[in-house]
């Protein structure tokens, strides 16, 4: 079957001579005049590449790129871009679209074929696999500082890395603390069958952040637990690390993600009910099905009472040795205003240095 052009210009002379020339190399063109017929053709199609004027009445190319690219249906359909207008600045608006090539008017029948036949190649190729590190966060009950430590711990590691973090807490608060209210989020995948997930939808309900981070944001109600195994093998693929704020205590969630993470950090105080409640915790994980990983507790100070007092209650209650975060009240209050983590907006507090060395512990198994 011949690959499918979908060509868009509102010059009838130059849609015919581009279509001849199309056919003329093997190609099936489906030749339309406008960025809305574009569309309509696109709600029931997938092309195998777009050919895209930029100057047209109403919708011009750039807005339609950018359409393109914003629907997970089309965002990884090749686009070249064809245009009257030369010069950088014009070029530099068509690449920022997410166009994938350029082409200045009269492009040639040659130069023409050979950009159509480099986009398709590139778009065959197999996309890069990664294996990422997967970290859990999980705690022992609401209200201990899980969702900061999560937080805090991705946007220390995108600045060396490629970390997306998964707000898996049903209404979680992650997208807050990091200062942007997403349009997409978990939510929207909760629309697919998990068989039917595929990576490019998934990418693109992240948000990206100005440091790098990628957040895969919240739904509204807790995500079934095969949802959200298919989400995790996606993305897996897809960067070096994956944080998942797994929200508090043992949910059917947790229970299912704990054993497919490499680490998993258990935040909690050193009061009497949370020692209790962790204890649980780790009994009903060494009796899972599933064998865990490694556990690691994580005691945050948020009210300021001794450290040491803490680190020995949790030795005797629980034992094993905690590592500390905090106190960090006014610092926290301060972050959580500004709409950024503790970690960039005062990266020389003690504590940002705290949760900093831990999450290099963390990509540096011992
Ligand atoms: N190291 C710290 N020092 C002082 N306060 C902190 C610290 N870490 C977190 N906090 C504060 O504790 C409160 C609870 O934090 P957070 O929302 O992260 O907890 P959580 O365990 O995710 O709770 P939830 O059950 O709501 O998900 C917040 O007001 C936060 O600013
Ligand atoms: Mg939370």
């Amino acid at each position: 079957m011949s690959q499918r052009i979908l060509v868009v210009d509102d010059d009838p002379e130059a849609l015919q001579l581009i279509g001849l020339i199309m056919r003329r190399h093997g190609f099936e063109p489906i030749l339309v005049q406008s960025g809305a017929e574009a569309f309509q053709f696109l709600a029931h199609n997938i092309p195998d590449l777009i050919l895209l004027d930029v100057m047209m009445p109403g919708m011009d190319g750039n807005e339609v790129c950018q359409r393109i690219r914003s629907d997970s249906r089309t965002a990884h359909v090749p686009v070249v871009m064809l245009t009257a207008r030369s010069g950088t600045a014009n070029q530099v608006e068509g690449l920022l679209a997410g166009a994938d090539d350029y082409l200045v008017k009269p492009a040639s029948s040659n130069e023409l074929i050979t950009s159509v036949q480099t986009a398709l190649a590139r778009a065959a190729e197999p996309r890069e696999q990664k294996t990422a590190r997967v970290i859990s966060i999980l705690g022992v009950r609401g209200g201990v500082g899980a969702t900061t430590l999560a937080v805090n711990l991705a946007a220390a590691l995108a600045g060396q890395m490629q970390t997306v973090l998964i707000d898996f807490e049903a209404s979680g608060s992650a997208a807050i603390h990091l200062g942007a209210s997403p349009t997409r989020s978990l939510g929207d995948l909760a629309a697919y069958a998990a068989d039917s997930l595929d990576r490019e939808s998934i990418e693109a309900a992240l948000t990206s952040y100005p440091n790098g981070l990628k957040l895969l944001a919240s739904a509204k109600s807790t995500l079934d637990a095969q949802r959200a195994s298919a989400i995790l093998n996606h993305l897996r693929n897809a960067c070096d690390v994956c944080l998942l704020d797994l929200g508090a205590g043992l949910s059917e969630l947790a229970l299912a993600l704990a054993p497919r993470s490499h680490v998993l950090l258990l935040a909690l105080d050193a009061d009497r009910v949370t020692l209790t409640q962790a204890a649980q915790i780790i009994h009903e994980s060494s009796e899972a099905d599933s064998p865990w990983p490694e556990l690691r507790l994580v005691r945050i100070n948020r009210l300021g009472a001794s450290d040491e007092a803490a680190l020995s209650s949790i030795r005797s209650a629980l034992g094993k040795d905690a590592t500390v975060i905090g106190p960090a009240s006014n610092a926290m209050y301060q972050s959580l205003e500004s709409g950024q983590p503790l970690v960039i907006s005062q990266p020389d507090h003690p504590v940002a240095a705290q949760i900093r060395a831990l999450a290099a512990s963390l990509m540096n198994p011992a």
